[in-house]
């Protein structure tokens, strides 16, 4: 036979930062990432959502980029952002055809700030456009700071799936400026949080004791304990990408989708209704109580997680899980398939093997899961803190 394989190795550098205010006047974050060989362009995208809580900011980045040398701003676009800007590809389209006006190609840089859902789609946008652009994320939330804006994804939903488009792409470098954090509505401010729980308790046991520590705190987002939280979890979730080995989602074991098979699901059953943090809090409510029926963890341990869950005021329990087909099973039930097809393979579940240490099983033996959706219903209605804060 003939032929001859080669290697192709890529390093990448994965830049996370953090800030407050990146764009004020003496903040030179910004212009210390950026190369200015040349006369680099950059557009900047922001998610209209933002428009009503930071009115000057489109002027800020304006003034900022006023002065740089070897920089020039091409223009400031605001777009729709939040689940519904994923749904089809409008608002893609809408940022390709922006970053084709602007003349942005692959020594430019497109910088987006805004939500998950609005870093997805235009994350996609750039790292299509000309095969990829640089990009620099700038996350507003708090689930997209402590979690998906330092991971290396994006994509939108097709053919009623989630993330059905997309791609690997590594930024450029993620800039985390806390003064986004305390803007969002409280609901999407506290449902973040759970990303922050679940690394800690596949990656870091410390961690987790901190959390526990500071619940209270966290409880009422106090700036301090949130900023602690989330800068922690981003450190975390950055450094299984670098390190971990399976960057770009080769294998099918995946530590950072604790929770998230039944929190898949629950978010396609509730048409979007149900935020992601939202159902990835009741998502890790099941597997860890799983993990302990199972005999994986101490039941004491899965106590500990559950208590967090609830004194942090997120869900362990939505009403959808109760949702039968037409064969009588709980209709979350089919995302466990449906997840081993969008890994591919053998299926791969990660539970926990005690708090900060997770462990991969490949069968979810339902009449035991099925106990802990009965439990955690009778659990959620007793103390009435089932249901997410409206
Ligand atoms: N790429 C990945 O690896 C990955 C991982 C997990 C989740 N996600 C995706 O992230 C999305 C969820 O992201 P999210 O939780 O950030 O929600 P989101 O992007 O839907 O934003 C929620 C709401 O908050 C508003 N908002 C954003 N920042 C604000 C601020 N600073 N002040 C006031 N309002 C603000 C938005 O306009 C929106 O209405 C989902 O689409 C999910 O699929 C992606
Ligand atoms: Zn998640």
């Amino acid at each position: 036979m003939r032929g001859e394989d080669f290697k192709i190795q890529v390093s990448f550098d994965h830049r996370i930062r953090f800030t407050r205010g990146a764009f004020e006047a003496g903040n030179h974050l910004v212009s210390e990432l950026l190369e200015t060989r040349g006369r680099s362009r950059v557009l900047v995208f922001l998610e209209h959502g933002l428009k009503e809580f930071f009115p000057t900011l489109e002027g800020e980045i304006y003034a900022y980029f006023k002065d740089l040398p070897g920089l020039s701003l091409a223009g400031v676009e605001w777009l729709a952002g939040a689940e519904e800007a994923k749904r089809d590809d409008r608002v893609y389209q809408a940022a390709m055809g922006m970053i084709e006006r602007y003349h942005i190609d692959r020594h430019s840089y497109v910088l987006v700030l805004g939500g998950g859902a609005f870093l997805d789609v235009i994350g996609y946008a750039a790292a299509t456009a000309h095969r990829g652009v640089r990009l620099l994320r700038f996350p507003t939330t708090t689930l997209s700071q402590d979690d998906s804006g330092v991971g290396v994804k994006n994509g939108i939903n097709a053919f009623g799936k989630k993330n059905f488009i997309g791609s690997f792409a590594v930024p450029y470098a993620v800039v985390n400026d806390f003064k986004f954090l305390h803007t969002q509505p409280e609901k999407t401010r506290r449902a973040g949080l759970i990303e922050a729980v679940k690394v800690a308790l596949v990656r870091d046991g410390e961690f987790f004791r901190w959390i526990e520590e500071h619940v209270e705190n966290l409880h009422d987002l106090e700036e301090a304990a949130l900023e602690e939280a989330v800068e922690r979890s981003a450190i975390h979730h950055a450094r299984h990408i670098a390190q971990g080995g399976d960057p770009f989602e080769l294998g099918s074991s995946r530590p950072l989708d604790y929770g998230h098979w039944a929190a898949h699901k629950l978010e396609q059953m509730t048409d979007f209704e149900l935020s992601h943090g939202e159902a990835v809090s009741v998502g890790v409510a099941l597997d860890t109580l799983y993990a302990a029926r199972v005999g994986l963890i101490k039941e004491a341990e899965a106590e500990r997680v559950l208590r967090v869950i609830e004194k942090l005021e997120l869900p362990v329990w939505h009403e959808t899980l109760d949702e039968r087909g037409e064969d009588g099973q709980r209709r979350v039930w089919n995302g466990l398939e449906e997840f081993r097809e969008h890994l591919g393979g053998e299926l791969t579940v990660l539970l926990l093997k005690e708090v900060g240490v997770g462990v991969d099983v490949h069968e979810i033996e339902q009449e035991q899961w099925e106990a802990c959706a009965e439990e955690l219903k009778t659990r959620a209605l007793a103390k009435g803190a089932g249901e997410p804060r409206a």
